[in-house]
């Protein structure tokens, strides 16, 4: 049985399987809206979202299958001080999968080692972040054919945001993707995706402050949220949390076909004039985390022999 904690939980061939089975149901939706009749999928939901879990219990519906769950930690037994890997025995035995979201990293490593049905981790803490990741190379592999031989910016929260620690770990698997890493000096990636991903691994990346010097070489440019959670002063926070805004005058200086990605929610880093720019993928990317996320529930549950 198969879980996914991490995006290297599918090698290269799994993902390209998993992304081509999206594609599948994106084109052809009605060939599998009774594929999970009679399934369930449990979302259990510490930390707040609106796409992440209704994207998760939207992919179930739209297979015949239903869900239950909680959004929100208040509403369950961990405010009697239940772990979760006594909350993972419980609904292992009501559900057929789940869908975990936690502010503790490894929260769903434990769901895991204590569940007798897949775990999908919908983001720990600062960490992982592996559904949205596939979400995203399903839009880059949409829009450009291919997932190799690409400049990818990456600008924003590098250091507490997990869809940017999740979409490296994926991309640098792929074939010539070089990566541009923008953002101030007090939010650059974590040291461990520095060195033991990127430097390790000999990958081509250059780490900057201005996204105005970078901007005419990009062929992906992917938009991050300041992490306020996971700030520990709001002095701090509030100082970082508007420096990079992109507008309708700095896209200007981005090559006709750079597309603009963001895994939302959005603040200020892009501004709404933006929107109509036929380069704005970010709603696509929404889409295609539901076709996504289809396809991720088929493959475990298949894993898992209950399929
Ligand atoms: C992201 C997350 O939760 O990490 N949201 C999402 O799932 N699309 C990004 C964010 O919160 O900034």
């Amino acid at each position: 049985m198969k879980h996914l904690l991490s995006p290297l939980d599918f090698t290269v061939q799994e993902t390209e399987e998993l992304l081509d089975l999206a594609h599948d149901i994106r084109i052809s939706p009605d060939n599998y809206s009774h594929h999970c009749d009679g399934k369930k999928i449990a979302t259990l939901f510490y930390e707040p979202s609106t796409r992440t879990r209704l994207s998760f219990e939207a992919a179930m519906m739209n297979m015949g299958g239903t869900c239950l769950g909680f959004s929100e930690a208040a509403s369950s037994s961990a405010t009697k001080g239940e772990t979760v890997a006594d909350t993972i025995r419980v609904v292992s035995s009501y559900a057929d999968i789940c869908a975990i979201r936690h502010p503790k990293e490894g929260a769903p490593r434990v769901a895991a080692d204590h569940s007798t049905i897949p775990i999908v981790n919908a983001g720990d803490g600062g960490h992982q972040h592996p559904t949205q990741t596939l979400a995203d190379i399903m839009t880059i592999r949409e829009l450009r054919g291919s997932l190799n031989n690409f400049t990818i910016g990456i600008c924003g929260d590098l250091k507490f945001g997990r869809t940017v620690h999740s979409l490296i770990h994926a991309l640098i698997r792929y074939e010539n993707v070089r990566f541009v890493l923008i953002s101030p000096r007090e939010l650059r990636v974590p040291e461990y995706v520095r060195e033991d991903l990127l430097v390790d691994n000999g990958v081509d990346f250059r780490e900057v402050e201005k996204l105005e010097d970078v901007i005419d070489m990009l062929d992906i440019l992917y938009m991050t949220r300041v992490q306020k959670e996971r700030f520990f002063s709001e002095d701090e926070y509030i100082r970082m949390k508007d420096y990079y805004i992109l507008n309708k005058d700095k896209l200007e200086y981005a090559k006709p076909d750079m597309y603009v990605l963001h895994p939302l929610p959005r603040n200020n880093e892009i501004a709404s004039d933006v929107d109509n720019d036929p380069r704005a993928k970010y709603f696509e990317q929404v889409n295609n985390a539901v076709y996504v996320r289809q396809s991720v529930i088929l493959t475990l549950l298949r894993s898992a022999g209950t399929l």
